[in-house]
């Protein structure tokens, strides 16, 4: 699959946000804690949502889909989800915390996913260890065996988002009460907490770096709708600012994209936020910035090759650190093909502004990586050919038909 791009493109009108899929994968995992049924509501059509929906079937889970929605129904009855859907993404890992809490066993083959970096999994491991469970090693999976899960104290080494998630989901059912220290603070794992309330479960403090988890016997059958998607928001902020664009974005959480509007802004962009809309409208002239990913409320690291993109043809140079993920620079090998001019220096990228991108044929090595190259190529001139975009459609629902609605001309071939 490619996608093919032409350049200097204006994108104006509106668009709409399609639910999160970083909230969707971890909720439809956690739909493992109930015998009941959950109705989740507007579900997005993409490939990593297919992947799980395929492993729950596949762990003897009904899964019906009713348009948009999903009733899912059961629990695991095996617990060795299979490996060849397991390697293709990394948040399959997220059914261990839901199968071990509710089965008390469970295989899992070590996590696949974006090619950005070695992304261990000690961090869950450890915080299964401490809810007692014991772990062996075999073929490459991993198996966990417990009694029954205790709560406890976790302190995370670093807030990460899946491992604070899995810990979080084992531990609404375990007995007694955990506490996760250094918790991460992403909007995803307040919805995944909010999700696990409206079954019945009792957590508290998601959102800040301390949560609490007071295990419940048994979980019950919900409805329930996640947030909208910060990033896909963020991609069409940035698609809107590289094209010099207008567009409205609807369905968004203004605070959760607060990080992408100061820079937009700092760049000389005009950023409108208004109620659960963000109106966005790009400039001609492009400020260099300096940019640092952080966990949240930073600046996600999910956008930071859209945002580099569009910095390649600011007015000066801009610097862009890279601190959550090691290896999160293959776009720039790309964006140079364009015409870039991109030096980096260990995990910092130095961006020297150039008037004008070139299209061309170019990879999609990762999702977001994916998307920075959309964006350039509606910035160059000429036509650009985006291989390997299947990555793209693993997070991103219907882009070309909403990059198509704001007067883009791109197709998938
Ligand atoms: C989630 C998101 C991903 C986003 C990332 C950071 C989903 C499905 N994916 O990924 O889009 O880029 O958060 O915002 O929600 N780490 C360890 N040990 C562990 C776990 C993580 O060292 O056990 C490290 C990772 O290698 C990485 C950093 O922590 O350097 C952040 O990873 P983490 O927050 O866990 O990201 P994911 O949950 O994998």
């Amino acid at each position: 699959m490619k996608m093919v791009v032409q350049g200097e493109a204006r994108l104006t009108g509106e668009v709409e946000i399609s639910s999160s899929k970083n909230a969707v994968l971890p909720v439809l995992a956690a739909t493992l804690l109930t015998e009941e049924k959950v109705v989740l509501r507007k579900v997005p059509f993409i490939e990593d949502v297919k992947v799980i929906k395929f492993l729950l079937k596949e762990l003897g889970v009904e899964v019906k889909e009713d348009k948009k929605d999903l009733n899912i129904i059961g629990q695991a009855r095996y617990n060795h989800p299979p490996y060849e859907m397991v390697k293709k993404i990394r948040a399959s890992f997220l059914l261990m915390g839901p199968v071990l809490a509710t089965k008390g066993l469970v295989r899992v083959s070590l996590p696949g996913g974006c090619a950005i970096g070695t992304r261990p999994i000690d961090l869950h491991l450890k915080g299964f260890k401490a809810l007692g469970a014991q772990f062996t090693f075999s073929g490459g999976d991993i198996i966990a065996r417990v009694n029954k899960l205790k709560g406890t104290h976790i302190y995370l080494d670093f807030p990460s988002v899946g491992a604070t998630e899995n810990i979080m989901m084992a531990a609404a059912l375990a007995s007694g009460t955990t506490y996760i220290e250094n918790a991460a603070l992403e909007p995803e794992i307040v919805d995944l907490a909010n999700f696990i309330n409206s079954m019945g479960g009792k957590i508290s403090g998601a959102g800040t770096n301390i949560i609490r988890i007071e295990g419940v016997k048994e979980l019950k059958g919900t409805e329930y709708s996640c947030i909208p998607d910060r990033i896909e928001a963020g991609t069409f902020m940035l698609a809107a600012a590289a094209t010099g664009g207008d567009v409205l974005i609807n369905n968004v959480i203004p605070e959760h994209v607060k990080a992408i509007t100061a820079k937009l802004i700092e760049t000389g962009v005009e950023v409108e936020e208004r109620g659960s809309q963000i109106r966005v409208k790009g400039q001609k002239k492009i400020n260099p910035v300096y940019i640092k990913t952080m966990p949240y409320p930073g600046f996600p690291t999910d956008m930071q090759a859209q945002f580099m993109a569009y910095l390649s043809c600011a007015d000066g140079s801009s610097i862009i650190t890279e601190s959550v993920f090691e290896n999160r620079f293959m776009h720039v090998q790309e964006l140079m093909r364009m015409g870039a001019s991109i030096k980096i220096e260990g995990k910092t990228a130095i961006i020297k502004g150039v008037s004008k991108l070139h299209g061309t044929e170019v990879i999609a090595t990762d999702l977001r990586a994916g998307a920075a190259l959309l964006i350039a190529g509606m910035m160059a001139q000429g036509s650009t050919t985006v291989t390997n975009s299947y990555h793209i459609n693993r997070g991103y629902e219907n882009v070309v038909e909403k990059l198509r609605a704001l007067g883009a001309d791109i197709k998938e071939v």
